[in-house]
């Protein structure tokens, strides 16, 4: 169990904002908690309007919203420019800034001062990075610069080279062992909750059921303390490979596809605009304008 208290977020949250501690609650009386992905205003508007817990402005970005093949290229400075974008709109919503590969592995200074940025200048309530073992000391620094922290372990696409590619985790008993020494190591340095990825549901569900600290799973079973999906992959937006863990709860890209095709058809063909989308202009201006026209030049 922890000794470390639970880290506050530095500033004031904003009015009707989630309080950090409350995602610790919600495990304690058994509650869900729901993050969702979101890279924008509107989805933000609309995860806040749906009534989930936590929005994470992911490193999929990189894949989803930037067009790579993985998340390692995405910068801090795009990551700060979408998670502004959130933050404007997400009211509720406590947001998680993911601190992209490459700002935060080369000391705990880095990595305080790339949180401190997506805080300052992104409007994160939070931030998420990726790994354990020397990671959790960046943990730890952030944690002790008053930012809140959710960890990230099991598969960590920052690193999904190095693990083999994007494979389930955990699945020898030494390697779930590994797992969960090394949930217990961010907790006790102050990782609020831990995202599990890609992990045997079992050993997600020890996980979990020992630490105190809230685990959120992708891929990771249903007993994890609540779950995360990637925005365009829960909304059938994304045209790219999917994992098996993935639910799509619509298919808004063929809808927008669909649209698009009928648009472009009725533009051809004049359909659109019809007269309810243009502005009238009164019949006497409008001839004071053609005799206006015909004048001769000065
Ligand atoms: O970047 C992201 O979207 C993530 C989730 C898959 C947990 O880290």
């Amino acid at each position: 169990m922890s000794t470390r208290p639970r880290t506050p977020a530095p500033s004031t949250p904003a009015p009707g904002k989630l309080p950090l501690p409350e995602v610790g609650e919600m495990k304690r009386r058994g509650d869900k908690i729901v993050m969702v992905t979101a890279y924008d205003a509107p989805a933000a508007r609309l995860a806040d309007a749906a009534g989930i817990e936590l929005i994470l402005v992911g490193d999929t970005a990189a894949m989803v919203m930037l067009g790579h093949e993985s998340t390692v290229p995405v910068t801090l400075d795009e990551m700060i420019f979408l998670t502004r974008a959130v933050t404007r709109a997400a009211r509720r919503p406590l947001v998680v800034g993911d601190l992209p590969f490459g700002t935060y592995e080369v000391s705990d200074e880095q990595a305080v001062a790339s949180a401190i940025r997506m805080v300052k200048e992104g409007g994160a309530d939070v931030v998420k990075l990726e790994g354990a073992g020397r990671m959790v000391s960046r943990v730890q620094a952030i944690a002790d610069s008053n930012i809140g922290v959710m960890g990230h372990i099991g598969l960590t696409p920052q690193s999904a080279t190095k693990l083999g590619g994007f494979k389930a985790q955990g699945r020898s008993a030494d390697a779930a062992v590994k797992l969960f020494e090394d949930a217990f190591a961010l907790q006790e340095a102050g990782a609020f909750a831990i995202v599990l990825e890609a992990v045997p549901a079992p050993v997600a569900a020890r996980i979990s059921r020992a630490l105190e600290a809230p685990t959120i799973g992708i891929g990771a079973g249903a007993e994890t303390d609540g779950q995360v999906l990637v925005w365009h992959d829960l909304l059938g937006m994304y045209a790219g490979r999917q994992p098996r863990f993935v639910k799509r709860y619509a298919e808004i890209g063929e809808e927008i596809g669909d649209a698009l095709a009928t648009y472009a058809q009725d533009v051809r063909s004049g359909a659109f605009p019809e007269e309810q989308h243009t502005y009238s202009i009164p019949d006497e201006e409008l001839a004071r304008f053609e005799a206006k026209l015909r004048e001769p030049a000065r």
